[in-house]
């Protein structure tokens, strides 16, 4: 993978003319920044298969960019550039015309591979000299998948623990106003877990694990939950990825464990796609189903977001959610960790200086691995082939090889 010669992306140099890739650079990703052509560079979740039913268009934003989507009779989901080829209508306004996307201004239709099939009110069409940009999608674990980048995409990754059919899932979405790193941050923070999530009930860490794994990041905080090792273990699959087990409460059977991907919406807030497997109780079990369901209603996007601004303005505070853990779907946990990511403010300004400590190491792992790979990405050098293994998850599967 590599930028191409045609698109180069504003990058600092140092004195020997090298591509110098700061902090900054991971934090920007619209379309020509270095850091949105790199995660353009890999296949990224967009929105939940659910989220499009047949014959009807939406509009999506992604990493800055807008698009349209849309699932024709046929079935395929079909992600389009966001405007009409004729004056720049927006697609996603428009109409689902058996397998086409029409435009709602003057009725240009296209195909599926992007090709203007139509367009009525002209005497002499000329179709076939008209096309739009159309990407390449896939549907996996209940979310569509899309290459945003330039060539051909790379190799689908597939995660084939989380593709059983034997437990009971649950797959989700919502938008945080806070940037993406900020969670990529937090998702490798293990420190933070016995303080903002007191109800986990979890011990002072006494020591963090940092290995760096062909996959991304492995980190383990031995004795953290007090139970079993997985609640002590995170999984961090580059460049934007991460797997978790979600501790059960009082409750063992709740115990679950997730993928999830992180994905910019523009550059102060990003996108959610968690998918749980829930393999402790029986999922052909309408009791258990009510249980996992009662513990996670279905979530409203931006509920989070709303919930979290209170408190940072002060009209609301944690206490509260304690006796109502329940705001529209959101959950203590999510607002805990999205109101502490946002009251940091925005990190692309943000001027706070920062005085990392022994806790943060898995951090600072995670922004070397990221300045190596956007560095060699700057210029034009081979990329690690980073590649999640079958299994990583004991409770899930076979022996875990990570
Ligand atoms: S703007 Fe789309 S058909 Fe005219
Ligand atoms: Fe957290």
């Amino acid at each position: 993978m590599s930028i191409t010669e045609t698109s180069p992306a504003p990058v600092g140099h140092n004195r020997q003319g090298q591509p110098e890739i700061t902090f900054h650079d991971f934090l920007k990703t619209g379309p020509d920044t270095i850091g949105g052509k790199y995660l353009r560079s890999f296949w990224q979740p967009v929105c939940r298969g659910v989220d499009v039913p047949k014959g009807k268009a939406k509009p999506l934003k992604i990493m800055s960019e807008d698009f349209a989507i849309y699932r024709g009779e046929n079935g395929k989901a079909t992600m389009v550039e966001a405007r009409c080829a004729h004056r720049g209508a927006k697609l996603s306004v428009g109409w689902v015309d058996g397998n086409n996307i029409k435009c709602a201004y003057h009725a240009w239709s296209y195909d599926q591979t992007g090709q203007c099939v139509k367009q009525p009110a002209e005497p002499r069409p000329f179709c076939d000299k008209v096309k739009i940009r159309v990407y390449p999608t896939q549907e996996y674990l209940g979310l569509v998948f899309a290459y945003l980048g330039d060539g051909e995409p790379p190799e689908f990754p597939r995660s084939p623990e989380f593709e059983s059919d034997k437990y009971f899932t649950l797959v989700t979405t919502d938008i945080w106003p806070a940037n993406y790193w900020t969670q990529l941050e937090n998702a490798v923070d293990y420190a933070h877990t016995e303080f903002l999530h007191w109800h986990f009930h979890f011990k002072t860490p006494e020591r963090i694990e940092v290995n760096e794994r062909p996959y991304g990041v492995k980190v383990v905080v031995p004795g953290l939950s007090d139970t079993a090792i997985h609640y002590d273990t995170m999984y961090f699959v580059m460049p934007n990825t991460h797997e978790w087990a979600g501790p059960p409460g009082k409750d063992p059977s709740m115990g679950n464990f997730a993928r999830s991907w992180r994905i910019p919406y523009d550059d102060e807030s990003h996108i959610r796609f968690d998918y749980r497997v829930f393999p402790f109780g029986d999922k052909d079990d309408a009791a258990f189903t009510e249980k996992v369901l009662k513990q996670n209603p279905p979530r409203v996007i931006g509920k989070t977001g709303e919930a979290s601004q209170k408190i940072i303005a002060g009209e609301m505070d944690f206490q509260m959610l304690k006796d109502d853990p329940s705001i529209g779907g959101a959950s203590l946990t999510t607002i805990q960790d999205c109101t502490v990511m946002t009251s940091m403010g925005p990190m692309t300004t943000r001027e706070h200086k920062e005085m990392l400590g022994q806790t943060d190491l898995a951090i600072a792992h995670l922004r070397r691995l990221w300045k190596i790979e956007l560095t060699a990405f700057a210029a034009g050098k081979p990329l690690r082939d980073w590649k999640r293994p079958s299994s990583l998850w004991e409770a899930l599967g076979p022996a875990p090889d990570a």
